[in-house]
C-alpha cells in the first residue's frame, strides 16, 4: 500500500514540478482555477501600466498570461517563460493570437535562465514556482538583472506551514521559510515589501520585490 501511495504522490508532485503529457492537460486547468486568485493578486500587486513588457515566469496552466495580456493591452508586450514543453505547446494553441500579433513571446526558460534581456521588464510574476528551484539566490540575481530601473517582480507562494501538511510536497518540494525568500530577494539587491493572502485555497505570500 504504502507503494501505491508514494508513486501517487511521487506524479502528482512530478506532475506539479513539470506538467506534461495527458495528466499534464487536467493539471493545467486545476492550477488555473486552483490558484487564479493568487496569480491575480500577483497581477494587481505588479501592477503593470499600457504598454508595458512583462512576464510570467512558469505560467503553466497560462490563466497569468490572460491576466497580464488584458493589463498592458495592444501596445505591451507578455513574455511567458516555461520550461514545461507542453505547458508552452497549450499556450502557443490557447492564446495563437497574441502570438500572432507580436504580444505575447512564449519562450523555454527557468527562472535561473530567463531569455530576456538586461533591464528589459517593467513587471515579472512567478507564482508556485520556486519550489522547483535548487538554487533561489541565482534564480533572484536573474529576476534583478531582467528588470528595468522601477521594476517589480513578484514572488508568490504557498504558506511554507500550510504547504508542508500537503501530502505531495515531501515528494519534490522544497518549501523555504518566507524569510529566507525576502532574504535571497534583498541580497539581489531588491527592495521587498510582503502581502498575505488568507484565501485561495491556502494562505499565499507574495512578495513584491523592486530595483531601486
Ligand atoms: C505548480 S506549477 C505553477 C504554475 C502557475 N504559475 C500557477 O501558479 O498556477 C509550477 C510551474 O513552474 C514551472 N517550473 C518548474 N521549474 C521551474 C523553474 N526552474 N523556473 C521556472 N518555472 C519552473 C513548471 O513547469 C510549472 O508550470
Amino acid at each position: 500500500m504504502t507503494g501505491v501511495r508514494d508513486r501517487l504522490l511521487t506524479t502528482i508532485a512530478g506532475q506539479l514540478g513539470n506538467p506534461h503529457g495527458v495528466l499534464g492537460k487536467g493539471v493545467a486547468s486545476v492550477l488555473n482555477r486552483g490558484n487564479k486568485r493568487a496569480i491575480a493578486a500577483a497581477v494587481d500587486a505588479a501592477a503593470p501600466t499600457a504598454a508595458a513588457r512583462v512576464a510570467d515566469i512558469g505560467f503553466g496552466g497560462g490563466i497569468g498570461l490572460e491576466l497580464l495580456l488584458a493589463r498592458v493591452g495592444a501596445e505591451g508586450v507578455v513574455h511567458g517563460i516555461e520550461p514545461s514543453p507542453d505547458m508552452l505547446a497549450r499556450a502557443h494553441g490557447r492564446f495563437a493570437g497574441a502570438v500572432a500579433h507580436g504580444r505575447l513571446a512564449l519562450a523555454d526558460g527557468t527562472l535561473t535562465a530567463i531569455p530576456v534581456p538586461d533591464a528589459s521588464l517593467h513587471a515579472a510574476i512567478t507564482v508556485n514556482t520556486i519550489y522547483f528551484l535548487a538554487d533561489l539566490p541565482a534564480a533572484c540575481a536573474e529576476l534583478a538583472r531582467v528588470l528595468r530601473p522601477g521594476g517589480v517582480a513578484v514572488v508568490g507562494i504557498g504558506d511554507p506551514e500550510a504547504m508542508a501538511k500537503m501530502p505531495f510536497t515531501p515528494y519534490g518540494f522544497t518549501l523555504r521559510p518566507v524569510a529566507e525568500v525576502v532574504a535571497a530577494l534583498s541580497s539581489a539587491g531588491l527592495t521587498v515589501e510582503q502581502r498575505t493572502l488568507a484565501n485561495p485555497p491556502i494562505p499565499h505570500h507574495l512578495l513584491i520585490a523592486r530595483k531601486a
